[in-house]
């Protein structure tokens, strides 16, 4: 049987064990009780590590311009740079070149995860399906400013610092190739107040995550991992983020059961508003004895769940974030989605959502891009090795 260390490539005495639903995360020791862990993502694997791994703490996303005159030599070579500092800054080691080396540490479970755009697919062919701009949806109010890119690096740790000395290192060694258009930072707690691993929260209160297909189950490899399209991608995930701003002034008016109906599920342990605990079924039949639906028609766990959309499911990792200026503070999730195929699981269930549901209220997406995840690599080997060598 594979352990779950072998499963993530995780490297270290103690690693950091599966998450099971986007920031539900079991701890992975095999002792009984659970000790202090070691955070410590290996950065090898049959497929990018952080995308299996618990939700990171703290996040940068940076999406990337080619420059032009950009080719597939110079996509190679970015890749082969890219991946070497990637093995560096997982092991906390600085990276050649590294301006600030103090500042690179171990045990902050640093990941880094690279994705593609289309523009990418221009320079190399074999471009896997899904990559296109997504239609803009009725509720959408896209800005340019947090959309699209040919390059995503986004890099997770739990501690803010790293993320920021991994990110500096890496746009830094990518300036020859391609500029940055865009960055988003987010924060996520996947942690209870007694030290175990938990189900996150959004900043609306709502516990996020817990509907997702389960890491390590076969039900999460065959809504993450491709398996079709292009050989070369085998093992890789496409990624959609979409910047979604959240009117917490508005949210904050309603009662605490008008909020529990606007989604399904109960505020104080995410349990459906059809049963007790967290991870219950949701009885979608369910009525009260006004003969009214208890999850609600247009509610968001009724319209996402799987049953209600022929079995299509997605893996979705939130990262909360605000935006000030001046005194003035935007709200709001980057939510990001993994599956195999953008155009049979993402966009049917993003339309459903867009035409009935009841969060539309309060949430607006502002920014919107796809990315081809390659798969991982093994020592030795690189990034993408096999459509750029
Ligand atoms: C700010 C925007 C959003 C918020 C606050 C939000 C919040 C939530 C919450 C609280 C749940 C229930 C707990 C859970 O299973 O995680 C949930 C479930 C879910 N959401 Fe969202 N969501 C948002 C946007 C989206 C979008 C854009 C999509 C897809 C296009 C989506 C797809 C899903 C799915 C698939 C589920 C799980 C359904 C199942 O139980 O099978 N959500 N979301």
């Amino acid at each position: 049987m594979t352990t779950r260390r072998q499963f993530f490539g995780y490297a270290g005495a103690a690693a950091v064990g599966a998450a099971a639903a986007g920031g539900a995360v079991a701890v992975g020791t095999d002792a009984p009780e659970a000790q202090p862990v070691a955070r410590v993502v290996g950065p090898y694997g049959e497929h990018q590590p952080a995308i299996a791994a618990p939700s990171p703490k703290n996040a940068e996303l940076v999406a990337l311009k080619l420059l032009p005159g950009a080719d597939k030599a110079g996509l190679g070579r970015l890749m082969r740079l890219w991946s070497n500092d990637i093995v560096a800054l997982a092991d906390g080691r600085a990276a050649p070149g590294d301006p600030a080396p103090g500042l690179a540490v171990a045990n902050v479970a640093l990941t880094v995860t690279v994705g593609f755009g289309a523009r990418v697919f221009e320079l190399t062919g074999q471009k896997p399906a899904g990559l296109d701009d997504l239609p803009v949806m009725k509720h959408d109010r896209l800005d340019p400013a947090w959309s699209g890119g040919d390059l995503l690096v986004m890099v997770g740790a739990d501690d803010a610092v790293s993320v920021v000395h991994a990110v500096r290192r890496l746009v830094a060694d990518a300036k020859p190739f391609a500029t940055p258009v865009w960055r988003q930072t987010g924060f996520w707690n996947g942690t209870g107040s007694d030290g175990q691993p938990v189900t996150g929260r959004n900043l609306f209160g709502q516990v996020d995550g817990t509907g997702n297909p389960a890491v390590g189950t076969p039900e999460f490899d065959s809504t993450v991992w491709s398996t079709d399209g292009p050989d070369w991608f085998r093992g890789g995930t496409t990624l959609v983020v979409r910047r979604i701003r959240m009117n917490l002034d508005t949210w904050d008016e309603l009662t605490r059961s008008e909020q529990e109906r606007a989604v399904g599920r109960k505020l104080s342990n995410g349990a459906p508003l059809t049963g007790a605990a967290e991870h219950d079924e949701l009885d979608l039949q369910a009525r009260d004895a006004g003969g009214r639906l208890v999850i609600a028609e247009n509610s968001h766990a009724r319209l996402s769940h799987h049953s209600e959309n022929d079995g299509r499911r997605i893996f979705r990792k939130g990262l909360n974030y605000v935006q000030d200026t001046g005194p003035n503070r935007e709200s709001g999730l980057i939510f990001l989605s993994y599956q195999a195929d953008v155009a049979g699981q993402f966009l049917p269930l993003l339309a459903r959502l867009d035409a009935a549901d009841t969060l539309n209220e309060w949430t607006t997406t502002i920014g919107s891009a796809v990315f081809a995840l390659p798969p991982g690599f093994q020592p030795g080997g690189w990034l993408a090795q096999y459509l750029l060598g």
